[in-house]
Formats: structure tokens, sequence, C-alpha cells
């Protein structure tokens, strides 16, 4: 009862307060983030009022990650990760490494010791998540070509980070000096080998099984026509995939998530299910803010008020000026320079983690976490200005061409990529269009009706002479003629049916057995609805449900007067 309140209060303080401060924010014409940010300040342990549960609040903010990197990967294809591969890996890697290096000699002037100064490189090497889309997408640019590459980036600083957080306590040894050189290095290569092979194990599994198996698995959801199961199945696969694959493959939830987003891409259930987990979304990456806040401890401004600038300078001019230049090097042009640095340009989620490993290990001292709490803070409340200044830096720097023609590949390439996505989604709609134009008598029914209907449907064919339904047995189905055509015989009498008409709704409507013969007179393309889906089917949508009797009272009417002139004799 007591955690259950702690819960609460947690959440709803770091709402409230975000919520307020935030407006505050917006009205000071500040990014709202920044009060969110403060809202964790106060919220958290190092300033007077209100406490809230830290912990808590940490596994809150990650499951705001894990659900913010599912939804990019939902508009993240296998194949746009490759289209970028070549300018993403060799960036990102080149880029942790001189980071590294920088941070490394860095704490080393200031008398630290070669691990922690390690630690803390890699710290301010790696970018957050959270912050970048945010950035990304108040500008509208997670699906340009700057938006691919600065993400692409961000996906391979996360799989490098899962290595060095398995790499690390095996440093930790070699440099404490506490195991024999030999073993330490057979474990350095074991340990390797192992992680790699569970990375790679993880990415079969992710390519080869995920993308049949998890659009099946949705359709069969969507199929029941609940719109509450469907975003079960969607948070369910989310947070699933992404506590799975971590417990399984010891690879980030975050990775795992965005992971489930991409095998999810390709269907066509993607834009379902980013709808479906938008709000969530946005209310989780809230409370990560708030979590950051929380854990900051803001005398360390006054403690160590030059480190804190000599961090946060690293972090926005030394990290902004490598990735310029790598892009540079690389062979692209400014503007995606400048947009990549701007991304990159703070820290945030994995470097917590990074250095709370580092401290408990003994290997870097307190002081370096606080002094990464505060260049995440600052760093992510500078981000705004950061890609402010990138526009005023294109604005100022002549125009060039350099690199324009391979940007201009690379967009070409995504623009091909999207275009199929579209050619797509443009037949799936032909297909929702071309449903009505046949069929009218489902005009009545709304976008997500039709889409169910598509989703319920099974193809069917039948050859001339083929009996489709015979009189008196129970029914299983009703069907709709796409091609080709039918007879009933009802009565001594034949009735044809063609595209566009349907049969063997009267006995499933009414529960009695069929009441004609049906046989096809051409070959047909049918779609069948089976009767528990026709069901449940119709009593969601009591429009169609009338039409449908009013139809089938017609013909039993018909049925009946026709079945007269055979009793009573002409006069
Ligand atoms: P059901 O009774 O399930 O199986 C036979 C089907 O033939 C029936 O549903 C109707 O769909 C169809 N049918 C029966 N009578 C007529 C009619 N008079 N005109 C058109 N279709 C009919």
């Amino acid at each position: 009862m007591h955690d259950e309140a702690l819960l609460i209060a947690t959440v709803a303080m770091a709402f409230v307060l975000a919520f307020g401060l935030g407006f505050l924010a917006y009205h000071l014409r500040l990014p709202p983030l920044v009060g969110y940010l403060l809202a964790g300040v106060a919220l958290g342990p190092f300033t007077p009022g209100f406490v809230a549960d830290s912990g808590m609040a940490g596994q809150l903010a990650e499951m705001g990650v894990i659900l913010l990197m599912f939804g990019v990967g939902l508009h993240f294809s296998a194949a746009d990760l490759m289209a970028v591969r070549w300018i993403a890996v060799p960036g990102a890697i080149g880029q942790i490494l001189l980071a590294t290096l920088l941070g490394t000699g860095m704490a080393m002037a200031w008398g630290w010791s070669l691990g922690a100064g390690i630690v803390l490189g890699l710290c301010l090497s790696v970018a957050s998540t959270v912050v970048l889309l945010r950035a990304l997408e108040d500008r509208n640019q997670v699906t340009s070509a700057n938006g691919r590459i600065a993400v692409g980036w961000l996906i391979v600083e996360d799989l490098a980070m899962v290595l060095a957080l398995v790499l690390l306590p095996a440093f930790a040894e070699l440099l404490g000096g506490q195991a024999g050189e030999h073993a330490a290095e057979g474990n350095l290569l074991v340990n390797l080998l192992i992680t790699l092979g569970k990375v790679a194990a993880f990415v079969t599994v992710a390519i080869l099984l995920g993308p049949k198996l998890v659009p099946w698995l949705l359709k069969q959801v969507a199929r029941t026509g609940s719109r509450e199961l469907f975003t079960l199945s969607v948070l369910a696969v989310a947070l699933g995939i992404a506590y799975g694959s971590a417990k399984l493959f010891g690879v980030s939830f975050a990775l795992g998530a965005f992971f489930a987003g991409v095998v999810l891409s390709e269907s066509h259930f993607s834009h379902r299910a980013a709808a479906d987990s938008l709000p969530l979304q946005d209310a989780f990456a809230i409370l990560f803010f708030v979590s950051v806040g929380m854990l900051f401890d803001p005398s360390i401004l006054i403690r160590e008020p030059l480190a804190v600038l000599a961090v946060l300078l690293l972090i926005i001019i030394g990290k902004s000026i490598l990735a310029f230049l790598i892009v540079i090097i690389m062979g692209y042009p400014k503007s995606t320079a400048l947009t990549v640095s701007a991304s990159l340009a703070q820290i945030g989620e994995f470097s917590f983690i990074l250095a709370g490993l580092g401290v408990s290990m003994g290997l870097m001292p307190g002081e370096g976490r606080d002094l990464i709490l505060a260049g995440a803070l600052l760093s992510i409340t500078l981000n705004p200005l950061a890609f402010g200044a990138v526009d005023r830096l294109l604005a100022w720097m002549r125009r060039g061409t350099y690199g324009e023609k391979r940007l201009a590949r690379l967009q070409g390439q995504l623009a091909e990529l999207r275009k199929r996505t579209e050619a797509r989604e443009a037949e799936h709609g032909l297909q929702l269009k071309n449903l009505v134009e046949l069929f009218p008598i489902f005009a009545d029914l709304d976008a997500q009706a039709r889409e169910d209907l598509l989703l319920l449907f099974r193809p069917r064919t039948a050859a001339p002479g083929e009996r489709i339904i015979r009189k008196g047995d129970r029914p299983d189905a009703a069907y709709f003629i796409s091609k080709g055509g039918v007879q009933v015989s009802v009565g001594g009498r034949e009735i044809p049916l063609g595209p566009g008409e349907f049969f063997g709704e009267m006995a499933l409507l009414s529960g009695a057995r069929r009441s004609a013969d049906v046989t096809a007179t051409d070959y047909c393309q049918l779609l069948m609805l089976d009767q528990r889906e026709f069901r449940t089917f119709v009593a969601r949508h009591p429009r169609l449900r009338e039409h449908l009797d009013e139809l089938a009272a017609q013909r039993s009417a018909m049925n009946r007067d026709g079945a007269e002139p055979n009793s009573v004799p002409a006069a």
C-alpha cells in the first residue's frame, strides 16, 4: 500500500510540476524541457521540500526511452538503416574514440587515473536518444536525410555502448591489476566474444524471425476488431521485446525496443501502432527529463564550477567539432555536418548508466558522476540553442557544393525507399477503395471498419459447376463475389449473382439452415467471411446489419412468392 502510494505520489508530483514549469518555460520562450528538468531538480533529494523516489522515477524514465525508441523504429526500416551505414558506422565509432580520448586527456590533466579518464570520456562521448529525437521532431527532420544519418549514428553509438558496458568490468580488473595478466586477457576475449555473439544472435533473430512473426501476430489481433486489444498488443510487443532481448541477449532495453519498431515498420500496421503508442511515449519521455533533474545535485555548480564548464565545453564544442570534421571527411556537406553536430552535442541516459557502473567499480570518483549529471542537464538545456546556432552558421557560411552530390545520392536512395513504402500504402488504399466501390453494402462503414474488414476476409476461388453452398447444410460462412458469377437455385428458379453481390448471409443471420443451393457458373474469386467473424462484425455495425436484414427479408419474400406459382396452379 505504501509503495503504491509512493508510485502515485512520484508520478503525480512529476506530472504536476513538469506541467507547471514546462508551461512557464514556454511563456519565457524557453524550451519546455527546461521546465521538466527543473521540475526534476525540485523533486530531487538535493533541494528542500517533497522528495520523490528517484529509483522509481528512473525506471519510469527507462520506460520512456523504450517507448520512444520503439516509436523511432516504427519510422525506420531495416533498409533505411542500411542506407546510412557507410556514414553512421565509421562516424559513430570515430567520434566515440576521439571524444573518449579527449575526455581521458582532460581528466588526466585534473590528476585523475587513466581508468577514471576512460570512463569519463566514454560517458561524454554518447548522446541521448530522447533529446536527439525531441530536437529532430521539433524541426520536422526525423525523416530527412540528415535526420536519418543522425539517428543511424546514434543507433551505432547505442550498440557500441552495449559493448562498453560489458567490457568495462573486464577493463576494471586490468586497470586495477587484481587478476593476472593472462587471466584478465582471457576473460576479456571470452567476454568480448560472448557479447558479440549475443548481439549477432539478437540482430539475426530481429531480422529473420521478427518481420514474419510480429506483423502476423498484430494481424491476428486486428482481426478481432478490438481497439483495446490492439493497443495492448502494441505495448506488449514493444515492452516484451525490449525486456526479453535485454534478458536473453544482453542488449539494452532501448535497442530491443528500437528493433521491435523496425520489425513492425514494414507492415501497414505501423501507422496504427505509432498513433496508439504516441501519447504514452510523450508522457514517459517527460518522466525521463524529470528523472534526470532529480539526480542532479546543484551544489556541484558551486563546488566545481571550472570542471563543470570544462565538461560542458567538451560536450557542446569539442564533440561538435569532432562530429563536424568526421562528417566533412566522409565527404558530406556542411549542412549535414552541422545537423549531426548539433544533434549529438548533449549527453543522456547511457552516460548515467556508464557513470554509475564506473563509480560502483571504484574506477571513477563519485564527483565524476555529479559532473556528468551537470553536463547532461546543462547540455540538454542548451541543445535547442545549438540547433539555432546551426541555422545561423549555415546562413553565414558560404554555400559550397562540397559533398552535396553525396548527400543528394543518399537523399535519392532514401526517397526511393520512401516511395516503396508509399506504393505499398497506396496499394492498400486502393484495396480499401475498391472494396467500397465493388460492394456498395459497405459504403456506410468508416475507414477503420473497412480496414478491419479487409483483414477478416479470406480469399477463395471456385470453378464452374462447383457447388459452394448446399441447401439444408449448416452455415459456415458468407461469400462476397469479386469476380465471376454464381447461380442460386431456389424453388425451381435459378437466380444469377455477379461481382459486387453476396450470398450465404441468410442462414448466418437467422441461425437456420441454408435456404438454397449456390453453384459457381464461372471461375469465381470470392471473399469469404467466416461465421464467427461475420457475426461479430455485423453485431458491431448496426447499420450494416439493418441493410443485410432488409436484403435477406427481400430474398426470402421473393423465394416465398417464387414458390407460389409452383404450389398454386397458374390461373
Ligand atoms: P443462405 O440461406 O445462407 O444460403 C443460400 C444463399 O442463397 C442464401 O443464404 C442467400 O444468400 C442466397 N439466396 C437465397 N435466396 C435468394 C434470392 N432469392 N436471391 C438471391 N440470393 C438468394
